[in-house]
Parts: C-alpha cells; sequence; structure tokens
C-alpha cells in the first residue's frame, strides 16, 4: 500500500509533510523524504507515523524539489533500511513507490548477479537498483519493461529540477499551478494548492517541472484534460472529540441526512432509474472487509424486496471460483476508498464477463468509481479513523435504497421514520462494559439472522482496534463446535433484534450460561423477568423500522469497540498492522 508525494515548490518539507499526512490512511510503518537541495539530496527516513518524521525535519520553508513516503510494510519488516526513498546503484536517484513488484526476487538475483549490492528487502529498493544513475524517459521505460505487478512511482534526480513518474494498477495523479507541481496518491493533497488535477492512466510515465506535465504512453506524448476538484473532504478537525473514530460513528447522523437529502435529487434517481430498467436475471454484491459485511446485509434487503437470485462474496475469494455471471448480471461493488485492490480485480474480471457493473463507493474520483457502469455515492464524507464505522452505515442506507429501487418501492418514507429514531446510547453502559472486556483475551459474538451480521461487524470493529480475538457466529452453530470453548471465564456478546428469532436466541443464551459463561446482551425487546437472569448485562437499544435495527444496533458496537480500544491504550485511529486503503491483493 503506501502513499507517496512529490512537490516542487517554496515550503518543500512543510507541503510534503502535510501530504504525508493526508495520505497516512494509507500505512504508517515509517516514513521518509528527500530534498534536493544545492545539487544534494537530503535524505531522512524515520519507523513510525508521521508526525515521528515531522519532528525530525528542521527547514520547511525554502524552495526545493522533494519526494516523501509513508509506508504500509509488505515486503520486509519495517525498519530505516526499508523505509522509503530508495537509491539507486551510485545514489543519485531517490525513488518512492507504492504497489507490489511481484517479479522482484528474480530481478534482484540478476542484480546481485552483477554486483549491485542492497541494503534492504524491500521489492521497491529493486526498481531503484534497476537505475544505474542515468534518468530520463529512455531509462525510466527501460526499467518500466522489466516490471510485473503494481507501481506508483515518484523519481527524484541530482541533477534535474524535474519529478519524474511512471503509474500501473496503483493511483497516482498530478497537479501544477503557478511555478509550483505536485504528484500524490490521492487528489486530496493538492486541495490547498490547485483547483484542478491530472488524472495518471495505467502505463503512462512522464515528469514534471514546475510549470508543466508531461505525460507519455510507450513513447508516445500523451494530451491530459485536467479534472476540476469539486469533491468536499470533511474537516481534519476533531470538534471535540478525542478521536476521527467517535467523530465518525456520530456522524452516521450526517450521512443518512445527506442521503435522504442527495437521493431525492434527480441525478442519483436518474441513475437508481437506468439500473432499475436493466435486464438483470442475478445479483453479485462483492466487497472486503466491512463493505463485505454491509454487503450480506444488503443481499438480505435484495432477498426480501426481490426476485433475484443475491450472491454475496468476498473480493479476495472471488475471481478464484467459478461464478455465473453474464451480460444480465448485477455486479455491485461496495468499497469505501473505491481503491481496495481485490474489489478492482473483481470488477476486472466482471467486465471480462461483460456484467452490468455498479459501485457503491464514498471517493467519486476513485479506481472503482472511474470503472464501473453506474456509481452510486454513499454522501458520507471524508472518513479517516481506519475502522470503517460511517461508511458502513451510508453503505447498507445506499443498499437499502436500491433494493427498494429494484422492487420498484418508494424509499424516503422509511428512511425519514429512522432519521427520527436514531439513537446513539449513552456512554455509561458502554463504558462499562468496555472495561470488563479490555481485561479479556477473547470474546464471542452470537446472533442470529440479520444480527448475525451485526454480530461480524461487531466482532471485526473490536478486533482491529482492541486487538482482542472476536469471533462471531450463528447463535444456532454454537452446540457444533465452539461450545467446547465455553467456560466460567467466557464473555458472549448476544445481539436481538428480531421478534421471530427471540425465543431461540435466548435458548442459546441459556446454553451459554449453564456452562458458566457470562453474557451481555443487546437487544430493543423487553425481556421478561423469568430470563433477564440469564443476562449478566443488558444494553437497551430504541426500537426502530425492522429493516433499520442492524443500523441501530451496529452503533453501540462500534462505540464499544472505541471505548475498549481507549481502556487498552490503543490508539483506535491508527491499529496496528493496518491501513484504511489496501491497494494490494
Ligand atoms: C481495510 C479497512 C477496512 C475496510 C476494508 C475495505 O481493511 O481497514 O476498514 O472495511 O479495507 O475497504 P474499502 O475501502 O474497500 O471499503
Amino acid at each position: 500500500m503506501c502513499g507517496i508525494v512529490g512537490y516542487i515548490g517554496e515550503n518543500v518539507e512543510k507541503i510534503l509533510l502535510e501530504g504525508l499526512s493526508i495520505l497516512e490512511y494509507r500505512g504508517y510503518d515509517s516514513a521518509g523524504i528527500a530534498v534536493l537541495r544545492n545539487g544534494k539530496i537530503e535524505l531522512n527516513k524515520r519507523v513510525g507515523k508521521v508526525e515521528v518524521l515531522k519532528q525530525s525535519v528542521k527547514d520547511k520553508k525554502k524552495f526545493g524539489i522533494g519526494i516523501a513516503h509513508t509506508r504500509w510494510a509488505t515486503h520486509g519488516k519495517v525498519c530505516i533500511e526499508n523505509a522509503h526513498p530508495q537509491f539507486s546503484r551510485g545514489g543519485d536517484i531517490a525513488i518512492v513507490h507504492n504497489g507490489i513488484i511481484e517479479n522482484y526476487d528474480i530481478l534482484k538475483a540478476n542484480l546481485i548477479k552483477d554486483g549491485v549490492r542492497f541494503s534492504g528487502d524491500t521489492d521497491s529498493e529493486v526498481i531503484a537498483k534497476l537505475f544505474e544513475d542515468k534518468l530520463n524517459l529512455k531509462s525510466l521505460k527501460v526499467v518500466l519493461q522489466k516490471l510485473e505487478g503494481s507501481y506508483a512511482l515518484v523519481l527524484l534526480s541530482k541533477y534535474q529540477n524535474k519529478l519524474y513518474f511512471a503509474k500501473n494498477k496503483s493511483p497516482l495523479y498530478v497537479a501544477v499551478e503557478n511555478g509550483r507541481a505536485m504528484v500524490a496518491s490521492d487528489p486530496s493533497c493538492f486541495v490547498n494548492f490547485s483547483k484542478k488535477y491530472f488524472d495518471i492512466s495505467d502505463g503512462e510515465y512522464g515528469f514534471i517541472d514546475k510549470n508543466s506535465i508531461n505525460v507519455y504512453n510507450k513513447g508516445i506524448k500523451v494530451e491530459k484534460t485536467s479534472k476540476s476538484i469539486n469533491f468536499k473532504f470533511s474537516s481534519q478537525k476533531m470538534d471535540g472529540y478525542s478521536h476521527y473514530m467517535i467523530k465518525e460513528i456520530y456522524q452516521c447522523k450526517d450521512a443518512l441526512n445527506n442521503i435522504i437529502q442527495n437521493y431525492n435529487l434527480k441525478n442519483i434517481q436518474s441513475i437508481l432509474e437506468h439500473i432499475k430498467n436493466c435486464n438483470i436475471n442475478r445479483i453479485y454484491i462483492i466487497g472486503c472487509g466491512t463493505a463485505y459485511h454491509a454487503g450480506l446485509i444488503g443481499k438480505n434487503y435484495l432477498k426480501n424486496q426481490t426476485n433475484f437470485e443475491v450472491n454475496c462474496e468476498l473480493a479476495s475469494e472471488f475471481i478464484y471460483q467459478n461464478n455465473l455471471i453474464d451480460d444480465k448480471s448485477l455486479c455491485i461493488f461496495i468499497s469505501q476508498s473505491g481503491e481496495t485492490a481485490d474489489t478492482i480485480s473483481a470488477l476486472k474480471y466482471c467486465q471480462k464477463h461483460n456484467s452490468i457493473t455498479l459501485s457503491i463507493t464514498n471517493v467519486e474520483y476513485s479506481t472503482l468509481a472511474k470503472q464501473s457502469r453506474f456509481v452510486l455515492p454513499i454522501f458520507a464524507e471524508q472518513e479517516r479513523a481506519v475502522a470503517s464505522t460511517k461508511a458502513y452505515f451510508a453503505q447498507v442506507l445506499v443498499l437499502y435504497i436500491l433494493s427498494k429501487v429494484l422492487a420498484k418501492k418508494e424509499y424516503i418514507t422509511t428512511l425519514k421514520k429512522f432519521q427520527k429514531d436514531l439513537s446513539f446510547n449513552s456512554d455509561d453502559i458502554i463504558i462499562k462494559l468496555s472495561k470488563i472486556i479490555s481485561l479479556k483475551d477473547q470474546l464471542f459474538f452470537i446472533g442470529r439472522g440479520i444480527d448475525y451480521i451485526t454480530c461480524q461487524e461487531g466482532a471485526l470493529k473490536l478486533k482491529e482496534v482492541s486487538y482482542i480475538n472476536c469471533q462471531a457466529m450463528p447463535s444456532g452453530e454454537l452446540k457444533h463446535g465452539t461450545l467446547a470453548l465455553i467456560d466460567n471465564k467466557s464473555l458472549v456478546i448476544t445481539i436481538i433484534t428480531d421478534k421471530k428469532l427471540l425465543k431461540k436466541s435466548i435458548n442459546n443464551a441459556c446454553e451459554i450460561k449453564s456452562r458458566g459463561g457470562k453474557l451481555i446482551l443487546f437487544t430493543c425487546f423487553k425481556i421478561s423477568l423469568d430470563f433477564k437472569n440469564v443476562f449478566d448485562y443488558i444494553v437497551k437499544i430504541k426500537p426502530t423500522l425492522d429493516e433499520f435495527m442492524c443500523l441501530q444496533s451496529i452503533i453501540p458496537l462500534q462505540k464499544l469497540a472505541y471505548f475498549t480500544a481507549l481502556q487498552k491504550g490503543n490508539n483506535p485511529d491508527m491499529p496496528r498492522n493496518l491501513a484504511k486503503s489496501v491497494t494490494v491483493e
């Protein structure tokens, strides 16, 4: 994964470091910066977050040309040697890389045979060492021809006032304005700098100087058309919250309001109308992590509302199975970032089968959005915490709308009803529970039907930020194995929001109680006195329409994950080993 940025202009260090902070969602294992000044490349690399690098960089004002990188380790452990920028054989070219070079081992073996020495173990260093010290379009093209895999590259030479770049499969954008130029993994780096940007496509490479952008493909110059930066980025301010995660949980309300407002507008309704008029025979919903869980809820909605065959698949598994897909299959890709590599691969696979592609995403300029036939935005505004909260909420709402549209039914009235009912629970009971949970090494989540999906998402959230082993399962499956793990040290969270499943779910809770396990119940129902003693703690969820109980119940679970992370002294916004945008398969 990783985030890369290059800049030519005044305040070079300051702007590169600001860029890295914006890109930190792409990884935060180590960070580095290289700036060309007075014919020398000044290098600074640090293990840890961008903040650590920031503290160590002094000169932040002068003109310069520089590149910077924030890393999420794929090949090679987290250490200074493996941090970027990496250097060419003679040290005259510095490069930053995002992606994975799949044939790096063969390239490296050949270089070693030729006597080239390596200081670390990354695939990125192999790209750098493929360069002798001449950097121009020709030498860049020669090196690119040797690479297999994904890359966004920015290169800085000791002898030129230019930055070279190249792209294949990893995102890369460029902006040039008023004697300043910038290249980055995400156009959000350009917001304070330019009103337009250029989107670099796969196979393109070239260079920028302070006044121009020069793009080539297979040796031929490409004329690029600029795009406007008209997207909104949510404020970087905390607005009184301690972390983005808790701020974003409360922003579920804004997401709901935005969706009600925007899905009433003609442009979105016309997209929905087009989708409805497609000749569809079956539906696939595809995503990773939290987006996959949103897809599972969407599958439920679509099955309840329509007669289509509906499948929900993990993007990382999907392309390796035999799928029945043709031009009547509606393939829906759920992704907050729109950059998840597995989801993009699944999209390409579905395109090859001529299916109807639809992306549900939060980033309108993302690769998924650009490549899909239809795009439905989720209007959640930028999400910064690695653990997705408001985006999940908004993805589920958009899938709800889609199911209603395909069933030719109205959806605004029910959404407005939910708008009135949406509740965030008081923090007191959640904080009390987070203290108990933080002492555990493992935790079980059980539920039936849609509550089982909420359990999966609740367990994922908690494990992401608390590092506690959380296992979600359908309540009825307990006795087929997992019950063997239950003893008087076990803690089990159970969710019950479906009246039809109330009795059976309580029976499953009793099975745990009889074996000494402790139970926390999240429910919208009044539990009769006979069963009250089964549960050690009961968290009341405010009732709403059945179709939205999954959203009403995920909020206290998101908060539980947040407060447990705090109890354990973890940073909930940047959990260890994870990244927000997973751009490698
Ligand atoms: C990462 C993030 C998760 C996210 C998943 C899918 O694992 O940490 O929060 O759910 O990727 O990301 P996407 O951008 O495709 O929704």
